[in-house]
């Protein structure tokens, strides 16, 4: 599968984590930064990810940041993306089910390395459920 990555200077490390076991289970990644902890301003980064999802590049898109927070407000601007701030499996998994969310976001300053990945993993394994969630999220247009 292709997923457009992207982090700011607080993601930086754990994005290095998560690029690493998604390289390792198969998937091709493009990784729009940034690459290293200088700072750098989340937005721009939320946008790079979500034009890769708008343009075709990618199906998916991960944005890491310190809380998550910053990313899913600035992914959540564009009406294609439908952005998810998970912090555990559950939602995680609930946000794929119900939701089709096509953006994770993660928050590199609230978690630590071992339940990201297993938030990621289960969320790429989890199929859009359809049927009356369809309409609720034709319903945002
Ligand atoms: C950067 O200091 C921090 O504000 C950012 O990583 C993120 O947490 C914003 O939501």
């Amino acid at each position: 599968m292709n997923i457009s990555l992207g982090c700011d200077h607080g993601g930086f490390l754990l994005k290095k984590e998560v690029e690493q076991f998604l390289v390792n289970e198969g998937h091709e990644i493009y990784d729009v930064g940034c690459y290293s902890e200088e700072s750098v301003d989340y937005p721009e980064i939320a946008d790079k990810v979500c034009k890769e999802l708008i343009e075709g590049r990618s199906a998916y898109g991960i944005l890491i940041c310190g809380t998550g927070i910053g990313m899913s407000i600035a992914a959540n601007r564009y009406r294609q993306i439908r952005a998810a701030l998970c912090h555990e499996p559950f939602t995680a998994r609930m946000s794929r089910e119900h939701n089709d969310s096509n953006v994770l976001c993660l928050g590199a300053r609230v978690l630590g390395a071992g339940i990201v990945l297993d938030i990621v993993k289960i969320w790429l394994e989890t199929e859009f459920a359809g049927g009356r969630h369809l309409r609720r999220i034709t319903l945002m247009g």
